[in-house]
């Protein structure tokens, strides 16, 4: 079942995800869900267990030992991230997730700089959350959207990258990897030509931080949004990454205390960043956890992530081409994609097949997978989707293969 991969020692580090050991269906769990969430390793569980069985306090207010602890320790997490992704420690944002840290751009930065006739390009790739936002931004104010398609490999046309940006553009927003197709976007190059016309660039890096080293000042993105949740860390805590000068200029998102210097009936102002971001008591337990799952993946090396995945990822593609009537989303380059692969298997109704693959203890994702846009373009109504991580092996790709085989049989019949 488990096998050591060149890149890391996956048997050792499966060791450290209690939930593996776990039966689903009277089989061994084989989890291809990573794209959704993450498992969570004990390291990450044990420092959310440690705060709250040990010093358990709000943060920035008190001045008892337990707020002192749990004020140091959630600080250090923002600190932990900072480094993981080369940026200040002031430009960290903690948010609840990618969702929220890109509705706080669109709300804040958007709502205060896009205008009639202004134009948001995205592209036809993008995840909802990365969409919807600046949907509601343009229909207040009167902009329009363009998206950016894709080719037959599914990678972004650059033609159109070319085409649709331009003096009219405001912001330009990119998944840096898809959650769909597993493609990986040259993000680098768009930003260049966003901030050639003078747009901004925000990555959602949803996809991209928890499985490859990622550099946001070499992107030299203006905004980075991604959640702890498919990183290894705890649900609830997300980062909105933005550069000084962009968040200095922007309004609150939301308002109350933490985010407050003064308050006077008068009116108010702000804390310095990152905290004019952070109204409220935070997930203080999420960032020390996420502060974990940073450490776990440093210690692993961001460079042996990226290279265990693409190996099980070839390896499963290698597998997928010669099955019948599967068709794959995505690139089969594996230089341009993750650990993400979207398929469907002749008539087979993604949901049914997940049902099936789900008897034998396979958790795949089925459905539209938060990307309406994409499927209309592609002319489908849903995908089934394997996504790995860190603790998946090739022996598990050898199992969900005899299942994709059985589903094809049952359904031939
Ligand atoms: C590319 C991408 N963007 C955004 C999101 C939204 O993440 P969350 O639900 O954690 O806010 C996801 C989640 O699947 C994603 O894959």
């Amino acid at each position: 079942m488990v096998e050591e991969l060149r890149t890391i020692n996956v048997a050792r580090i499966r060791e450290d995800f209690p939930i593996l050991k776990r039966q689903v269906n009277d089989k061994p769990l084989i989890y291809f869900d990573n794209a959704a969430t993450s498992q969570k390793p004990n390291a990450v569980i044990d420092a959310v267990d440690r705060y709250y069985r040990e010093y358990n306090a709000n943060i920035h207010r008190g001045i008892h030992k337990l707020a002192e602890e749990a004020t140091v320790a959630h600080e250090e997490a923002r600190e932990k991230v900072a480094k993981f992704i080369n940026a200040k420690r002031t430009e960290v944002v903690f948010t609840r997730n990618t969702t929220e840290a890109l509705n706080l751009v669109a709300y804040s930065w958007g709502r205060a700089n896009v205008g009639k006739g202004d134009k948001i390009v995205l592209t036809i790739m993008e995840h909802h959350s990365n969409i919807v936002p600046w949907q509601l931004v343009a229909e207040e104010k009167g902009a329009t959207i363009e998206f950016v398609k894709i080719d037959e490999n599914g990678e972004l046309r650059q033609d159109e990258v070319h085409e649709l940006i331009d003096d009219s553009t405001k912001i330009v927003c990119v998944a840096s990897a898809s959650n769909v197709l597993g493609t990986v976007n040259p993000v680098k190059d768009i930003g260049r030509v966003a901030h050639r016309f003078g747009a901004l660039f925000l990555v959602d890096a949803a996809q991209a931080v928890p499985h490859m080293p990622v550099d946001v000042r070499d992107i030299d993105c203006d905004f980075a949004a991604f959640s702890g949740h498919k990183m290894l860390g705890p649900t609830g805590i997300g980062v909105l990454y933005g550069k000084s000068e962009r968040l200095e200029g922007m309004p609150p998102f939301l308002g109350g205390g933490e985010m407050i210097r003064e308050v006077h009936t008068t009116g108010a102002s702000w804390k310095d960043l990152p905290y004019k971001f952070e109204a409220g008591t935070p997930n203080i337990s999420g960032a020390i956890g996420l502060g974990a799952a940073v450490d776990y993946l440093r210690n692993i090396g961001m460079q042996n992530v990226l290279d265990h995945e693409k190996e099980i990822t070839r390896y499963a593609l290698d597998r997928m081409k010669g099955v019948e009537g599967l068709n794959i989303y995505g690139p089969l380059n594996m230089g341009r994609r993750i650990g993400v692969i979207s398929f469907n298997l002749g008539d087979i109704h993604a949901h049914d097949l997940a049902s099936i693959l789900d008897e034998d203890g396979i958790a795949i994702r089925s459905g539209h997978q938060c990307a309406q846009p994409l499927m209309e373009f592609l002319h489908i109504p849903a995908t089934s989707r394997a996504s790995f991580y860190i603790y998946n092996t090739e022996a598990e790709v050898d199992v969900f293969m005899e299942a994709l085989e059985k589903a094809r049989k049952i359904f031939a019949r």
